[in-house]
């Protein structure tokens, strides 16, 4: 079977700058945009030029840094912003325009105050006026997930007829999941007959804590484009974490079928910068990118991992560019770890020798969390010591 290119557009830059407590100046933001085009994004959308000066500047600082990755910018549909979209983007050697409105009824009601026809228009109107400027137009129906079927399927053919070539379907307020999410994405294959032509892309929020399920739920049902942020940064609880689909998309390519141009040992070296850039520490348990994501602690799990790795590690750590895992020692370690842990210290002990110093390393296990190297190296001395 064929393998399906996925691409990844990022918006660490944008979306994830709603972070709240998050903000990146122009240099930070030029810097991030360079990992990212290194670690294999395709799309980054480097922000939303007429929301301020400094978004502006950035945006087109970004567009005449990058040399291969796409430079997108966030327009409403208002003419000011997408005339200011392309003058941030005119330098870049490849620009997109991502422009956007509400379709749900709660937004047309309260937010919008518009009727369904007058958001039809408007889509056809903007999407037009951005066509005339920019040659690859992404339309998103801003809360696509909680938008009435019929009329997400009007507002989508609306922007393709218009010149849109990428559709984007976001879960603004992650609100939808993975079985549902997929299913939208199939209704949506079986009503807009340009839906191979076109490509369809996913944007989800984590709300429920569901963003990457449904991201994947959405390219196993047809989308070629993955939206997200470099550990799930962004509003509220955050977006899909871009590394983490990256990841299972490559982990689990005998299911999904798709890869991506992701370069993959780039991934921690990408997480840590915006980690720090973002002043957002990435939680130990983190799934790909996690300070414990590569470590053992029960003794069965370390003895099975010292035989063969594969036992209990799905992800080699060298994949995403981190250095080793790692066996930490506490009251659950098994001799064998602890054994490999002291023979990497230059201690090679005698059976016997060995089994006095495991019985007092399971005494002090008991009494402290994480035995340290120096405790290791206390350990064996005051052994010696006593002979
Ligand atoms: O979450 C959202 O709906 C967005 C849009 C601008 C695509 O970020
Ligand atoms: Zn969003």
């Amino acid at each position: 079977m064929e393998m399906t290119e996925i691409q990844f557009f990022d918006t660490t830059l944008r979306d994830g700058e709603q972070t709240p407590g998050v903000h990146f100046d122009q240099n930070e933001k030029v810097q991030i945009a360079k990992q990212l085009e290194k670690w294999g994004v395709n799309v980054i959308e480097a922000g939303f030029p007429i929301a301020s000066k400094g978004d502006f500047e950035s945006v087109q600082a970004i567009a005449r840094a990058l040399k291969k990755a796409t430079v997108c910018g966030l327009a409403r549909c208002v003419k000011e912003d997408i005339d200011c979209a392309y003058e941030a983007l005119k330098e870049a050697f490849s620009s997109q325009i991502h422009i956007f409105i509400a379709t749900s009824d709660i937004h047309l009601k309260y937010k919008l105050k518009m009727t369904q026809t007058e958001v039809l228009e408007t889509i056809q109107e903007h999407v037009r006026y951005a066509k005339e400027r920019f040659e690859v137009v992404q339309f998103s129906p801003e809360d696509a997930t909680r938008t009435e079927w019929g009329f997400l399927v009007q507002a989508v053919q609306t922007a393709i007829d218009a010149g849109a070539t990428i559709i984007n379907i976001p879960d603004t307020v992650g609100y939808t999941n993975p079985t549902e999410f997929g299913a939208l994405f199939r209704h949506l294959k079986e009503q807009i007959l340009q839906f191979d032509e076109v490509i369809f892309s996913t944007h989800c929020h984590d709300d429920l804590g569901m963003s990457v399920a449904n991201a994947l739920a959405a390219i196993e049902n047809g989308a070629r484009r993955v939206e997200g942020t470099v550990n799930g940064i962004g509003e509220r609880a955050g977006n899909t974490s871009l590394e983490e689909v990256a990841v299972a998309l490559h982990i689990r390519k005998d299911y999904y079928q798709a890869d991506s141009t992701i370069v993959l040992n780039e991934t921690k070296r990408t997480s840590e910068l915006v980690s720090r850039l973002s002043g957002m520490m990435v939680p130990k348990n983190k799934a790909v990118v996690g300070g414990n994501a590569y470590a053992h602690e029960s003794g069965i799990h370390q003895d099975g991992v010292l035989k063969n790795p594969d036992t209990y590690e799905i992800i080699t750590p060298s994949l995403v560019g981190v250095e080793k895992n790692s066996l930490s020692l506490g009251k659950l370690s098994g001799r064998h770890a602890f054994l490999t842990r002291l023979a990497e210290l230059g201690y090679h002990l005698e059976k016997s020798e060995a089994k006095g110093a495991f019985q007092r390393f399971k005494q002090l296990a008991d009494m402290k969390k994480n035995i340290t190297e120096e405790d290791l190296h206390a350990l064996v001395l005051s052994q010696e010591v006593e002979k």
